[in-house]
């Protein structure tokens, strides 16, 4: 039998499950990526490395950060190489966009995969001569397993219309192909992890037009270390490949950014006048850097 007071302690204690819920949904959490609770405190070091969680969802993040994008990792005093061979390996070896796909989805080496729902490969055309590689999923796109399907996804359709473009005739991706649990930022190492897929993915499709989307993208791929606003509105060559060819590359604000920050806007709107010139007629342009 249950006493009045054993009972009222167990409403009390489900009042504070429910009451801690409440403030960890308020607080921005969406989703449990583990089973059973882990305790912090205990000397085994599992999770002292794991990167800080953002409490905004990548959809609403600014991308700012000035962190070095290169493969070498600092963690602490240890400098840390990510074993990317396997990566390297398993793109080169893919000869066409489906086996680029499957050798993705085959991919074990991100741990990124084992929280994610579905792997977001890439959307729209293929053969379309522009080619746009954003961020990393979301939790809409990690549900539907593609790209840019969430609230900046609506955005980024309405400035492909503002240039006449659709998902008919632009093809859509990301550097990551997995959603960080919690839209925490991607470590170094998972961008390292999955660069040798998006390279190749980008050497594949060999787009007239590369359109990076946001700082991580943008810094990611061109190897800088300057934030968007520095290097959006610019013309870049950019290699995927070892073949010395390159691909006209240029990088704009990430609609996430755009969706809190609506001034910026009309700088946007000059990029895509931009791009869509560049679409029109490449051959007008020298001189780019
Ligand atoms: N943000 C990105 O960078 N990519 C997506 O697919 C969705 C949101």
């Amino acid at each position: 039998m249950v006493g009045t007071s054993q009972f009222t302690s167990l409403q009390m204690r489900t009042w504070d499950t429910l009451s801690s819920l409440a403030w960890l949904v308020e607080a921005g959490a969406d989703e449990s990526i583990q089973d059973s609770p882990s305790n912090r405190l205990m000397p085994d070091g599992v999770h002292r490395n794991e990167p800080q969680t953002s409490s905004a969802p990548l959809d609403q993040r600014e991308v700012s950060s000035n962190s070095d994008r290169s493969p070498l990792i600092s963690s602490g005093s240890v400098t840390m190489v990510p074993n990317t061979e396997e990566a390297h390996l398993s793109a080169a070896a893919s000869r066409n966009l489906d086996q680029l796909r499957l050798a993705v989805e085959a991919f074990d080496g991100c741990g990124l995969k084992r929280t994610a729902m579905n792997t977001v490969f890439a959307d729209g055309n293929p053969h379309a001569d522009l080619m746009l590689m954003g961020e990393a999923p979301g939790a809409e796109e990690d549900r539907k397993g593609l790209p840019f399907v969430g609230a900046a996804g609506h955005l980024l359709d309405r400035m492909l219309a503002a240039i006449d473009r659709d998902r008919t005739s632009a093809y859509i991706s990301n550097i990551l192909f997995w959603r960080p649990p919690g839209n925490r930022n991607p470590t170094n190492e998972e961008i390292a992890l999955c660069l040798p897929f998006v390279r190749r993915h980008i050497a594949l499709v060999r787009p007239r037009v590369l359109v990076l989307v946001g700082g991580i993208a943008a810094k990611t791929l061109l190897n800088r270390s300057e934030g968007i606003t520095r290097l959006r509105g610019k013309w870049y060559k950019y290699c995927p490949d070892d073949s010395g060819v390159p691909v006209d590359a240029t990088a704009i604000f990430h609609p996430a950014f755009l969706l809190r920050k609506g001034h910026q806007k009309r700088e946007t709107w000059q990029d895509l006048i931009s791009i869509r010139a560049r679409l029109t007629d490449p051959k007008v342009f020298e001189g780019d850097k």
